[in-house]
């Protein structure tokens, strides 16, 4: 076995921040929106920093660490193709960052989110709440941008769901991938598509992140207060 450094810190802190406001966007538009009084402002933040998020999760999936990039985990259709056959006869390689099939899943779900949070950012919920883009755009535009914002949502649940069925699979067999998604580290067996030499190098890829953390948080704090 080999102990591998696969996450990087700002690809786990944008995991996890990630879900927790998916999680009060839809808390705050499925149910009551309980105990805040105006629950579409809190969900119109909550979209804010996922936009932010994923400015950075786009940008750093292209100058970012190693096991971040999207070079690393989008595979050509004949190697997921090979993947999805090897693992359905229960000899599914281990790979350090995304599988095949897991990249695909995690561009899906990139994909998804960011329509979700560009969709929202045209919206009115015609009683008190103009989001930033809606005065610039027709009705025609707004209520078309409503549809895609109801329709992908639905989308998103099921991408999501699939996400945390693979997750259950993968922990049923002994895969500890959350874990990895907490600490950064995986253990992998000496087979696997990795070698330990090549690890994060993590001051200089922090460094690395710092201008576009920087910049993503600046874009959040405008959104936040037009
Ligand atoms: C993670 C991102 C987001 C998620 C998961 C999300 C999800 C949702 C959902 C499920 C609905 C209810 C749709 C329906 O049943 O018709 C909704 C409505 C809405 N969303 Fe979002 N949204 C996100 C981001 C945004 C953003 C960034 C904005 C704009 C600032 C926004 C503004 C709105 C508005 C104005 C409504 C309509 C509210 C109403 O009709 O009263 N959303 N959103
Ligand atoms: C709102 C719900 C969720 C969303 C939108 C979401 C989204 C994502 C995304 C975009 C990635 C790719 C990470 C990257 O490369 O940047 C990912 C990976 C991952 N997520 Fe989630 N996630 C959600 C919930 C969860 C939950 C609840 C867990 C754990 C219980 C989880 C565990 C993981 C793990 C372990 C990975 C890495 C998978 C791998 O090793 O290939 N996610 N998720």
């Amino acid at each position: 076995m080999q102990k591998i450094k696969v996450w990087d810190l700002p690809v786990r802190f944008f995991h996890w921040l990630l879900v927790a406001v998916v999680v009060v966007a839809f808390y705050t538009m499925k149910t009551e929106g309980a105990p805040f009084d105006f629950p579409i402002e809190i969900h119109a933040k909550a979209g804010y920093i996922a936009l932010g998020l994923l400015v950075f999760r786009w940008i750093w999936g292209v100058t970012g660490t190693h096991h971040a990039r999207f070079s690393n985990f989008i595979y050509s259709p004949a190697n997921t193709f090979r993947y999805l056959r090897s693992m359905l006869s229960g000899q599914g390689a281990s790979y350090a960052g995304h599988n095949p099939l897991g990249g695909l899943a995690v561009l899906a779900l990139l994909v998804s989110l960011s329509i979700q949070v560009l969709s929202g950012l045209f919206l009115s919920d015609d009683i008190f709440f103009n989001a930033p883009l809606y005065s610039y755009v027709s009705s025609d535009i707004s209520s078309l941008m409503r549809k895609v914002h109801t329709w992908n949502s639905n989308a998103l649940l099921v991408l999501i769901g699939l996400h945390l069925l693979a997750l259950l699979v993968h922990s049923l067999k002994g895969e500890k991938l959350i874990g990895a998604m907490l600490t950064g580290y995986k253990n992998l067996p000496d087979a696997a598509d990795e070698q330990p030499g090549r690890e994060i190098k993590r001051h200089l890829n922090l460094w690395a992140a710092l201008p576009l953390i920087v910049f993503a948080i600046g874009l959040v704090a405008w959104l936040w207060r037009i």
